[in-house]
């Protein structure tokens, strides 16, 4: 099971993923650890655990699917199977989808179809609501839109921080994500 991870951040569930397949739990290996920020965390993180990196600077292409394609053959030179984005703050075009169809899943940290988009859990606090959480789905061509494939809620207490709101979605996501994608592969494998 050769997965690709996009992301373009910290890299938190990057590392979540790399701990489950550490420890047994998730039965894959990340052949390609993809980012679009030249000094994203994660880029470091995937170095620290000798996994093959690359980094792809938008701009340095002359349109997205140029881009797109140099990050698609990325891909396929390490016959990656799955991609997971996990924090990869761009939407993801027809060359890529093509290629990867119902391969390609999101991590979101609200409960979709609320919310959707930036700073999802500034959005949830800004509407006082009680109930949040985390979403994984599949990626189609709209931002966080794609068919859901698990969801966990969380309560939101009056005092809570922003801060303390996105460690207790973190921690949800770290659990969830790695679980989900063991499931996903599973379903795969028995077809
Ligand atoms: C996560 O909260 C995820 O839901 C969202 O971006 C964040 C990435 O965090 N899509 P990290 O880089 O994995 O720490």
């Amino acid at each position: 099971n050769k997965i690709a991870v996009f992301a373009s951040g910290t890299g938190s569930n990057f590392d979540a993923i790399m701990n489950a397949i550490d420890e047994g739990t998730l039965d894959a290996e990340v052949s390609l650890l993809a980012s679009d920020r030249i000094n994203a965390a994660v880029i470091e993180k995937a170095q620290q655990r000798n996994v093959d990196t690359v980094v792809l600077n938008p701009k340095s292409f002359t349109d997205k699917a140029a881009f797109e394609t140099a990050l698609l053959a990325d891909c396929q030179s390490r016959n990656v199977e799955w991609i997971i984005l996990a924090g990869y703050m761009r939407l993801i075009g027809p060359t890529v989808l093509n290629a990867y169809p119902k391969r390609i899943i999101n991590i979101h940290p609200s409960l979709l179809p609320a919310f959707q988009g930036k700073d999802a859990i500034g959005q949830a606090l800004d509407k006082k609501v009680k109930v949040t959480g985390v979403t994984v789905h599949f990626v189609d061509n709209g931002m966080d839109t794609g068919p859901i494939i698990a969801q966990e809620a969380l309560s939101i207490t009056e005092d809570d921080t922003k801060d303390e709101v996105r460690r207790k979605i973190q921690a949800v996501e770290h659990q969830l994500y790695p679980r989900v994608i063991q499931t996903l592969l599973t379903k795969e494998n028995a077809k």
